[in-house]
């Protein structure tokens, strides 16, 4: 653990001891995410961009973008609180001299003041115990006039991604699913109102968050049942209700049939809602 931890040990258990599905999956889920990415992108120039943070930079998927539209000219850091997700970019980049990587927490990470021209993150800026300290702590490393962009999930309800996991386990098992809470996790940033006033408070200017709606890519059902039995909500309410191997089948059953049905026979691709964030320091 990192000397000034102050991030909940839960997210640092899970990013560095459960990730083995993400490791195991990492093409599929960037393949998912393209349009996301895209959209990401879209929202951002690197013509005059020195040096770039990725926060909660996972895998390094975004940070290889990053390094590609700099080369010759700047350098990307990524940030991350997981040993393996840093481990498999480290593995997959290690010959490219522009990435560096830290691993820490973004929340009490001593970054050098006012050093980055672009601090961006696709869905790495969710599992703050304390988001506030974290975006405090982000504005203080950005430039006089640098740009903070990222992208976080809206409610679950538009996300099929989460949605339809969690509607095929309760009617297996009958489990609800919670009321969505600030919690660190991928919906805490679900709320419009509660991102800007965090980013206000952070003194962030020129608040923007548009809602995109947007898809995921449905292209291997066999991928997307593992992944959705082990990532995701759903795979945590079986976790934490130590859901059985035979209802686990009995789920994982119905879920290929839902996904026959709704997405590979018809819609083609899961239907996604993000919130796209851009803000000057
Ligand atoms: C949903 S994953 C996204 C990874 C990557 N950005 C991507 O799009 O593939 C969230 C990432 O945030 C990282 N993370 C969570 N809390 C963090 C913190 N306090 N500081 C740094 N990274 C953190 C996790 O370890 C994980 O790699």
């Amino acid at each position: 653990m990192f000397k000034e931890k102050i991030g909940s040990d839960e997210q640092y258990k899970y990013w560095n001891e459960s990730v083995s599905y993400w490791l195991k999956y990492d093409n599929e889920i960037n393949k998912k995410f393209n349009n996301i990415t895209q959209t990401l992108f879209s929202n951002l120039s690197f013509s005059n961009a020195k040096y770039i943070l990725d926060v909660g930079c996972g895998s390094g998927y975004t940070t290889k973008i990053i390094s590609d539209k700099i080369k010759g000219f700047g350098s990307v850091l990524g940030m991350d609180l997981s040993a393996p997700m840093l481990a498999l970019l480290n593995k997959k980049y290690k010959s490219i001299k522009n990435i560096s990587t830290i691993h820490s927490d973004v929340q009490n990470y001593k970054f050098k003041e006012k050093s980055f021209d672009i601090v961006i993150s696709r869905f790495g800026l969710m599992f703050f115990a304390n988001p506030q300290l974290a975006f405090n702590n982000l504005n203080k490393s950005i430039k006089k006039g640098g740009i903070l962009s990222f992208v976080c999930w809206t409610d679950y309800q538009y996300n099929d991604f989460f949605s339809i996991p969690v509607k095929v386990l309760s009617s297996v098992t009958g489990l609800k699913k919670n009321r969505l809470t600030r919690n660190p996790g991928p919906f805490a940033f679900s709320n419009k109102n509660y991102i800007y006033k965090i980013l206000q408070n952070s003194n962030f200017k020129k608040i923007k968050i548009k809602t995109i709606k947007t898809k995921l890519i449905a292209e291997n059902i066999t991928k997307d049942l593992n992944i959705f039995m082990k990532i995701g909500i759903a795979a945590k309410m079986m976790r934490e209700n130590n859901i059985n191997k035979i209802t686990k089948k009995k789920i994982k059953l119905k879920l290929n049939n839902y996904l026959i049905r709704n997405i590979y026979n018809n819609a083609g691709s899961y239907k996604a809602k993000v919130f796209l964030v851009r803000a000057i320091k």
